[in-house]
């Protein structure tokens, strides 16, 4: 027995490993980047579930290139130095692609290691203009940018709520804070300059000091740039404090625990994000299937995920090739019917149309002002 074993080890060893590089080789590898984990993490799975969706009705098609498709996931818990860490673990893996990440502040970094591995990297939801503008080849995003949503976000503000004490707050993080810069930038160019403008502390549970300095400007509108965990806090802190200030924030922002938590506080509050995606025809699909297998509406950015997945895929079987250059190419060029509708690139990697529009908490649910 004794002596079976010691031969048997290395033999299953040998196996295990050839089993191992057998599967590596028969399948193609994306890569699914954001906060999966962490107070953030609805939004990573919005990121997740929309990228297997894809991937599943890719799979059952046969996959591509003749191999399946298999995810790799990567979790950065909203921290830059994560972002990075998951990028290099990525490239080093041989992932064909990246679909991610969420945060412009674990994007924008982790951007430059994909560059460097000449990997294709589409972001369904990282808004800061600065992802696009540094004149890399192999970046892309699903969604619009921050200043083309401070503007929207500024008008309403001036023009439909008609209010000029507008104090304005972020939460330091390169999509929070240039958020709220883009849209004092056009609050400034329609003369309405912030009575109070500064920063708070992501993970921090007490804002009611800042909040308390913000009351003594007595501002109509509290303009938030930051995500959903923080504005959970604020909008609750604000009305303990008796201020009546309409709270108005951004994408990161349109999520349902934003609402489910923050209850009775969030009532009210105007978000800007794009049009109802429920509205869309090529959508159903999607929001069927995902209704489905999560037994869950969509989040904000799953169709943007699952958008980008298709594209990524799409480019793999129409260049053959898993060359990051090539899709690249491919993913440019191409005049895309997705399942948000046409979509199509510019030079930037940025898409050519990209709406934002305003939405209200109204008795509990997301509903687009007209
Ligand atoms: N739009 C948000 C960001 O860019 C999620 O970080």
């Amino acid at each position: 027995m004794r002596r079976g074993r010691v031969w048997f080890t290395p033999i299953a060893a040998i196996a295990v490993f050839a089993l191992t590089l057998a599967h590596a080789a028969s399948t193609i590898k994306l890569g699914v980047a954001g906060p999966l984990t962490g107070d953030q993490g609805a939004f990573g799975q919005e990121l997740k579930n929309g990228a297997i969706i894809a991937v599943e009705e890719w799979n059952a098609k046969g996959g591509v290139l003749g191999k399946k498709l298999e995810i790799v996931l990567g979790d950065d818990q909203h921290d830059p130095k994560q972002a990075v860490a998951v990028a290099n673990k990525f490239v080093n893996e041989g992932i064909v692609g990246v679909i991610g990440h969420f945060n412009s502040s674990c994007s924008i970094p982790a951007s430059t290691i994909y560059h460097e591995g000449k990997v294709v990297q589409i972001t369904p939801a990282s808004t800061n203009p600065q992802f696009t503008e540094r004149g890399f080849w192999n970046l892309f995003r699903t969604i619009g940018r921050d200043d083309q949503q401070g503007v929207v976000a500024a008008d309403f503000i001036v023009k439909k709520l008609k209010k000029s004490k507008v104090a304005v707050l972020h939460d330091k993080t390169t999509y929070g804070q240039g958020l709220a810069d883009e849209t004092v930038k056009a609050l400034k160019k329609a003369k309405v300059k912030p009575v109070y403008y500064g920063g708070i502390t992501q993970g921090e549970k007490d804002h009611r000091p800042v909040l308390t300095a913000v009351r003594q400007k007595n501002p109509e509108v509290l303009f938030y740039g930051g995500i959903h965990p923080e504005a959970i806090l604020l909008t609750k802190q604000m009305r303990e404090l008796g201020m009546k200030a309409a709270f108005v924030s951004g994408d990161g922002v349109w999520q349902k625990e934003f609402i489910d938590i923050a209850g009775k506080a969030a009532e009210g509050a105007f978000i800007t994000f794009t049009p109802d995606q429920t509205k869309i025809k090529e959508a159903q699909g999607v929001l069927k299937k995902h209704k489905e297998k999560f037994g869950s509406d969509v989040g904000a950015y799953t169709v943007y995920s699952y958008v980008a997945t298709n594209m990524l895929l799409d480019a793999i079987a129409a260049t053959k090739s898993t060359d990051g250059p090539k899709l690249a190419e491919h993913i440019r060029k191409t005049k895309w019917n997705t399942a948000l509708g046409p979509i199509q690139f510019d030079k930037k990697g940025d898409v050519l149309v990209s709406p934002f529009v305003v939405w209200e908490v109204k008795n509990g649910k997301f509903v687009q002002v007209k």
